[in-house]
């Protein structure tokens, strides 16, 4: 590492309409070191990222590139200086494949035939080094997983000659194997000299990956350039929330909730080539969680109660009625809810109010005499984004201006305010900061006090761990545990989800 910075960013400003996302923000990149970008949700990391990238023009300020003044004017032109940039929402384009989408804007992907069997290869080399050789370069990208197409925008980013890699909130659709395989690609290219800047709500992360840091708070820089081994954890947090934060989880019940009526009842459940024999009972009042690896099956399990997908064998039942195979209808009537993983594809309205996104799914309660009542709609949106801390307030405003962490809450507040008899959670906090995460917690249980099932899927054991009452461990497929959440130990769940199988 040397201490010549590589990018120098000074008093960088931006403003949207309303909002002025950035009020001077300073950072300074060195060559080959993980420069760590931590802050709030909205607190302007993103934008940071994109006017770094071209992909926005700066109000003021000054950006040197290897000791040369360079504002890049357009993504094009930071990607020639040797910028790859893993956007938060990720830029693919779903109907090229996999070869063509790594090769995006390059010469070869307007190539002819022996030229584009060499690019498939030069894809696969690629993509053998990010450890992810399975993945099929001839697949439409829009048919792999989030954590697959981020891989492949990994892919893309190196096939270009990388000086800096920006990453934001890579991890936020990976799980721990994932996680841990990416930092392998970190250190190898850190190693070569390339520079990182990493954004990431998970302080733990930071502290494996990261050699320094800069905070921002409502778009101005509050600390830079600490060092990451000489900053303790509370700090952080201070710094990006102005207050120290508990990271607590709601109390259980004194009584357990697993002895009353079974709402949810999963029998046998299947989904060819993905998932078999999943047993699954949820109490009123009961939150169950599902552990385990990315692509062991949990979001599926949960798009199959939901009717979203087929089962192939086995039955759900929701208050004791058989719920029809494959019938998101018949399922929505029997008063189940999906808040899915993917907040952009599956849950958001973009160019809609905040207000309207939250309350879409519930209008029902809005009307009356076959009019919709306007303001009882809003209060209610206004009532969970308060408690949730959706930032900037002010539910009128379209979705698409919020940052990705507000967004989620928005499709979370949606499912908090039906009136589900199951709710259904697919990484409830994924892409939420520190401050909101508690609230989001209290708020999970309190609806199960009030007699809900819920069923929570997370990548995050801790989180498995201490919001639900009793856990369920998913590998390659198959339940291969269950107990109470008090029963077991991060370690131990790590274990399992890890397991080989032993070949018969
Ligand atoms: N295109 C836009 N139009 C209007 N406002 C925007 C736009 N993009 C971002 N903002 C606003 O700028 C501020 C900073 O957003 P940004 O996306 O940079 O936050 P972030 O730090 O990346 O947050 P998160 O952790 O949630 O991803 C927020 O107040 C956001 O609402
Ligand atoms: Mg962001």
């Amino acid at each position: 590492m040397t201490d010549t910075p590589l990018l120098q960013m000074t008093g960088i400003v931006k403003q949207f309409p309303g909002v002025r996302a950035l009020d001077g923000v300073d950072l300074d990149v060195r060559a080959g070191e993980v420069h760590c970008l931590l802050g709030q949700n909205g607190a302007g990391k993103s934008t940071l990222i994109k006017v770094l990238s071209g992909f926005h023009q700066p109000d003021e300020g000054t950006i040197t590139w290897d000791g040369q003044d360079a504002a890049f004017s357009t993504p094009a032109k930071a990607i020639e200086h040797g910028v790859a940039t893993i956007y938060q929402e990720l830029d693919l384009v779903p109907h090229l494949d996999v070869t063509e989408n790594v090769f995006l804007g390059h010469e070869v992907s307007r190539a002819g035939f022996s030229q584009r069997s060499r690019a498939r290869e030069m894809a696969r080399a690629l993509l053998a080094r990010l450890g992810h050789a399975e993945i099929p370069v001839t697949r439409v990208v829009g048919d792999l997983s989030p954590a697959n197409q981020q891989i492949v925008s990994m892919a893309r980013a190196l096939s270009h000659d990388t000086r800096l890699l920006v990453l934001d909130e890579p991890s936020a659709v990976l799980d721990q194997q994932e996680v841990a395989n990416l930092f392998r690609v970190i250190r190898s290219l850190t190693a070569e000299g390339v520079a990182v800047v990493y954004i990431s709500h998970r302080l733990e992360e930071i502290r494996q990956i990261g050699d320094r840091i800069t905070v921002l708070k409502d778009g101005r820089t509050v600390a830079t350039g600490l060092a990451v081994a000489d900053t303790p954890t509370a700090e952080l947090i201070r710094l990006m929330t102005g207050r120290s934060i508990e990271y607590v989880f709601p109390p259980r019940p004194e009584t357990p909730r697993d002895q009353g009526e079974p709402v949810l009842e999963v029998r046998d459940l299947s989904l060819a080539g993905v998932f078999t024999g999943v047993d699954l009972t949820v109490h009123a009042g009961e939150i169950v969680g599902l552990a385990g690896l990315v692509g062991a099956g949990r979001s599926e399990i949960l798009e199959t109660l939901y009717g979203a997908r087929r089962a192939s064998t086995g039955t759900v039942a929701v208050d004791g009625k058989r719920l029809r195979r494959g019938s998101v209808t018949s399922s929505v009537q029997a008063g189940v809810g999906l808040a899915p993983e993917e907040r952009k594809s599956q849950g958001l309205l973009l160019d809609e109010a905040v207000y309207r996104n939250i309350t879409m799914s519930s209008m029902a309660r809005f009307a009356r005499f076959g009019f919709l009542d306007r303001g009882q709609e809003r209060k209610r949106a206004e009532e969970l984004t308060t408690s949730l801390d959706v930032r900037p307030t002010g539910v009128t405003r379209a979705v698409r201006t919020l940052s990705g962490g507000n967004q989620q809450k928005v499709v979370l507040a949606r499912w908090l305010l039906r009136d589900c008899r199951v709710l259904l959670l697919d990484e409830p906090t994924r892409g939420v900061d520190v401050g909101a995460r508690s609230e989001i917690y209290q708020l999970v249980r309190s609806l199960a006090d009030r007699g809900v099932a819920v069923v929570v899927v997370s990548s995050e054991i801790e989180e498995v761990l201490g919001l639900a009452d009793r856990v369920l461990v998913v590998r390659e497929g198959e339940v291969v545990h269950e107990s109470a959440s008090t029963d077991i130990d991060e370690a131990k769940v790590l274990d399992l989800v890890m397991e080989e199988r032993v070949p018969a």
